[in-house]
């Protein structure tokens, strides 16, 4: 069962395609792969998919339910939340606050009842507190909570922002290169942890890297983009033996 679907995607920024005529469908529960070289379009299907950017042609649907062109904050609510290419964090909060803010974005009580504390105000912070640690403690951050999370190491600020997507009860995450600035290592481990969050969270992963051996390793099925348009896609194996994607990584003819 699909609970995303692509259809006839198209992006164009003046005369520029930037994704043209994509179809494709990522399967419930599955983690899955979006690479292609730089400019492929990627990050601009994340744009489109979450209401950054308005589509020029094509339709996207989230669970059956046509979303296409919803504001980022609606398709947040529906249940798709997204890490960013470049890392958005507050750079000047915790590592707790970042996440506990986050938190609060679904907080099921007014400004009233926040102002005058009531007990189901109070009650509800104290879960919400319950969550941010729960997160931090899976990312592996629960330790470094106090820090002011510009001065944690850039992995580390990788995770806190999926720390803090994760915090939106997503049915759907967007991951944009979670791995880039990361040594080798920590993109194993990052890999890892990404497997186990799907599973625990009981999420569907949609991730873009570039790293095609990383990618592989996690995923289950992929799509390789390449000028804005679908050069291949289905499981690692089939994607890495396309010579068509072959010939995009590497330049030249397989
Ligand atoms: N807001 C914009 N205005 C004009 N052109 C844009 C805009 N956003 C993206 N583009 C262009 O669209 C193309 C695809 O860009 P995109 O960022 O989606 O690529 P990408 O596959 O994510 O690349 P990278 O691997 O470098 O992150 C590029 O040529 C880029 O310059
Ligand atoms: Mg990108």
């Amino acid at each position: 069962m699909s609970v995303l679907r692509l259809v006839d995607l198209t992006k164009k920024f003046g005369g520029l395609t930037a994704v043209g005529n994509v179809d494709f469908s990522v399967e419930k529960g599955s983690i899955t792969g979006l690479i292609g070289p730089n400019g492929a379009g990627k990050t601009t299907i994340f744009n489109l998919i979450t209401g950054v950017y308005k589509v020029t042609n094509g339709e996207i649907l989230f669970e059956d339910e046509e979303i296409t062109n919803k504001q980022p904050y609606m398709v947040a609510e529906k249940g798709i939340t997204r890490t960013f290419q470049n890392i958005r964090l507050f750079k000047k909060l915790s590592v707790y606050d970042n996440v506990l803010t986050a938190c609060h974005e679904n907080a099921d009580y007014n400004l009233l009842e926040s102002l005058i504390r009531t007990p189901k105000c109070r009650n509800q912070e104290k879960l919400l507190k319950e969550k941010a640690e729960n997160l931090l403690d899976i990312m592996g951050l629960l330790d470094r909570k106090k820090i002011i999370a510009n001065n944690l190491p850039y992995g580390l600020q990788r995770r806190l922002e999926i720390a803090r997507a994760l915090a939106l009860n997503p049915k759907l995450l967007l991951l944009d290169e979670p791995a880039a600035g990361m040594n080798p290592d920590e993109e194993v481990q990052l890999m890892h942890l990404i497997a186990e969050i799907r599973d625990k969270f009981d999420l569907t992963v949609f991730i873009i890297d570039h790293h095609m051996d990383l990618i592989m390793g996690v995923c289950e099925r992929m799509m390789v983009l390449n000028f804005g348009c679908k050069l291949a896609e289905g499981t690692p194996q089939e994607v890495q033996g396309n010579p068509k994607v072959v010939e995009a990584y590497l330049g030249v003819e397989a």
